[in-house]
């Protein structure tokens, strides 16, 4: 088991916000009655995986936004965040109308800090992924990521030059202009909630994730960072993309014998909680073998990673 040195962790300060409504209408009827984000991903409501990356990258405040309808069962599910050493909190939004609303209904929870957003259907995976993230909580301007993808035009799509600067960023393009999609995840400065508050809907109505980084890109202050193969991001949206994800998860998990996106164990890792609550945690589940894997990670060794 390695752990974080806290001091990795100190003085910077990002809040984070999972955005986890929207109609999952590609998914219907499994998103009739319950929200895409709370759908087993192998043995995990989805939404433990977003948020397990957050608090990888060293967020503990995380906002929680979903629809009227779903938004208390994601308190069920999570609660204040206090057993994870962590405060989470919850915002409405009353209708899809957009990635880019999270800093809208967000705003106060943001306050003056910077802000990190992560799509709740979106997984990641990979080798050092977490420190290698954890070098971008304090941005000036904003830094997204690039993933080469086959089918870039189901993404907003991100031009690079060969310094690797973008270009142009284009949302869902029939004709894509390379085959770098940009993953939900995305690290902004303060500036987000100023440019959030002044965007306009696009054609299809929605204020778009991809018109505050063109507004970033304008002003000469995005970073893009490519992900190389190691990095695995899935999204989940479709039937078979979901299938995909859980056979992803349970291939890795069942080889290795390590969980990913476990929220416990991350919280321990990165010392939010200590070994004794790690415990208590494990007891919640003692009926399921959740509650053996965390009574095991109690129990490893512990090197301090840097
Ligand atoms: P999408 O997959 O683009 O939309 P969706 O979840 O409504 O699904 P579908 O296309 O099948 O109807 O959304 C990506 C993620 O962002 C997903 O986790 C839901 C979230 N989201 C919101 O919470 N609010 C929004 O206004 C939008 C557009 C997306």
């Amino acid at each position: 088991m390695v752990a974080v040195d806290p001091k990795q962790r100190m003085g910077r300060k990002m809040k984070g916000i999972i955005l986890a409504g929207g109609s999952g209408s590609r998914l219907h009827p499994l998103t009739i009655g319950m929200s895409k984000q709370m759908i087993p991903v192998f043995d995990k409501p989805m939404i433990y995986y977003p948020l397990s990356v957050l608090m990888l990258s060293g967020i503990s405040e995380v906002l929680i936004i979903s629809t009227p309808v779903d938004l208390p069962n994601f308190e069920r599910l999570l609660g204040d965040g206090a057993a994870l050493g962590c405060s989470f909190r919850y915002a409405e939004q009353p209708e899809p109308k957009g990635v880019a609303q999270a800093f809208t209904i967000g705003e106060s929870f943001i306050g003056s800090d910077k802000v990190a957003l992560i799509l709740g259907d979106n997984l990641f995976y990979g080798s050092g992924f977490g420190s290698w993230i954890r070098r971008n909580t304090d941005p000036d301007g904003a830094v997204i990521f690039a993933a080469w993808v086959s089918a870039p035009e189901r993404y907003g799509v991100v031009e690079l030059d060969c310094q690797g600067k973008a270009i142009s960023i284009e949302e869902k393009p029939v004709k894509p202009k390379s085959n770098y999609a940009i993953p939900g995840l995305y690290f902004y400065d303060n500036q987000v909630v100023e440019i959030a508050r002044n965007i306009k809907p696009s054609a299809r109505g929605e204020r778009e994730i991809s018109a505050i980084n063109n507004e970033y890109l304008d002003r000469g202050s995005l970073t893009v960072k490519v992900f190389n193969r190691g990095i695995a991001w899935l999204d989940t949206g479709t039937f078979a993309s979901l299938s995909e994800a859980s056979t992803f998860v349970r291939v890795i998990e069942e080889r290795q014998g390590l969980k990913i996106g476990c929220i416990e164990e991350v919280a321990y890792y990165m010392n939010y909680i200590d070994q004794p609550t790690l415990l208590e945690l494990a007891e919640r589940y003692s009926n399921s073998g959740y509650g053996d894997y965390l009574r095991n990670v109690a129990h490893w060794p512990r090197i301090t990673d840097n």
